[in-house]
């Protein structure tokens, strides 16, 4: 299997992220929301082209790097769903809004006005999000007179521009059974909708409800109020998502790796460690029938073998299905693409380690 690809490699199927971005696209075709797809987890330049050249109105990031990368690759228009805080970074922030359009999220007065001055001495406008906590308890203010306080501070100073409010249900994307993630969901995202009803209730209008996962799509992506999703793994999808039911997506994303020790008929060993695969949320999925991932070393990872499994030979190569695609990514510095089986691309994973 792929004689041309040395291991461990980051396999991506092109053919299967190409259905995926598409079947998102009619997702979203069919509801009166956006889609800003998450390059958290591609961090690729080629892959956030083809989702805006299916209808995505951007892209969403989580860092300034990861946005810096994809703005150097030619993407014109990003959000950061993310506070940024420091002037190191918000130094960088405005560069970057020179060079394409940035909206950032924003949950504190002081930031707000750090962002403000070094906004209008680079000349360039932000667009900002408040940020509302839905439940997540991670950044955010509560909706009510919290964020409108801030909406309000936002749209006072010079340089920001109020753009709307970042709502991001991250807590309940794996939440299973998927009717109590779907429960969850609607009375959740209602804070979101409370805090933009009490903002415009202020004279303010709420432009964008940004938020929304692979978990959630179908619904909060459905709900009248969202007009942007943020939906990330969708793409390429992982062992994770594929457990909690994202049967609507095929997993284009595997490492690859090689069996480098058969210690026992029931046991092989790869060349896959931690750095070439995440433990995060789990073990990876073998795709060979009877092998089962047991443990992982630095750069060893261990299976146990049963039925059909004992025939793996030492040299052969195996395809892992990462378990968290997210971090497994960001071990690589480039995508192997595949197609019918054969090598067709290398892409590069951009945006990989920028994580400042
Ligand atoms: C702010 C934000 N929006 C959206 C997402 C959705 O990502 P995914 O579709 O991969 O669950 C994430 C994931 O962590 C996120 O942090």
């Amino acid at each position: 299997m792929y004689a041309e690809v040395d291991t461990p490699a980051l396999l991506l199927d092109k053919p299967k992220l190409e259905r995926n971005i598409a079947r998102m696209a009619e997702f979203v075709a069919g509801g009166p929301a956006k889609l800003r797809p998450h390059a958290k987890t591609h961090k690729c330049v080629e892959i956030a082209k083809l989702q805006l050249g299916a209808g995505a109105v951007g892209i969403t990031c989580a860092k300034v790097g990861e946005a810096e990368a994809l703005a150097e690759g030619g993407i014109p228009d990003i959000v950061i769903a993310n506070e940024i805080v420091g002037p190191l970074k918000i130094a960088r922030l405005v560069a970057l809004a020179q060079r394409c359009r940035v909206t950032i999220a924003v949950d504190d007065a002081g930031n707000v006005r750090q962002l403000s001055e070094a906004a209008v001495a680079a000349g360039v406008t932000l667009g900002c999000y408040v940020e509302v906590n839905v439940g997540m308890d991670r950044c955010g203010v509560e909706p009510g007179e919290a964020a409108v306080r801030l909406a309000r501070l936002v749209d006072e100073v010079p340089g920001l521009s109020f753009d709307g409010l970042q709502a991001y249900e991250g807590h309940l994307q794996n939440v299973v059974p998927f009717a109590e993630r779907e429960a969850r969901a609607k009375l959740d995202m209602r804070k979101a909708l409370f805090a933009s009803q009490q903002i415009e209730a202020g004279g303010l209008m709420v432009g964008q409800i940004s938020g929304c996962g692979t978990g959630t799509h179908t619904i909060t992506g459905r709900l009248p109020w969202m007009t942007e999703l943020q939906c990330g793994s969708y793409a390429t999808m992982d062992a994770q998502y594929a457990a909690v039911g994202g049967a609507n997506y095929e997993n284009a994303l595997t490492v690859l790796a090689t069996v480098i020790s058969r210690p026992a008929p029931d046991k092989a060993i790869v060349d896959a460690g931690l750095k070439a695969v995440t433990p995060e949320f789990g073990a990876p999925t073998v795709l060979v029938r009877g092998a089962k991932w047991l443990d992982f070393s630095e750069e060893h990872g261990e299976i146990t073998l049963a039925g059909p499994a004992q025939e793996l030979r030492v040299g052969d190569k195996i395809a892992l299905v990462p378990r968290h695609g997210c971090t497994t990514v960001n071990l690589y510095d480039r995508y192997q693409v595949i197609e019918d089986g054969a090598l067709v691309a290398e892409w590069k994973v951009a945006a990989r380690g920028r994580c400042q």
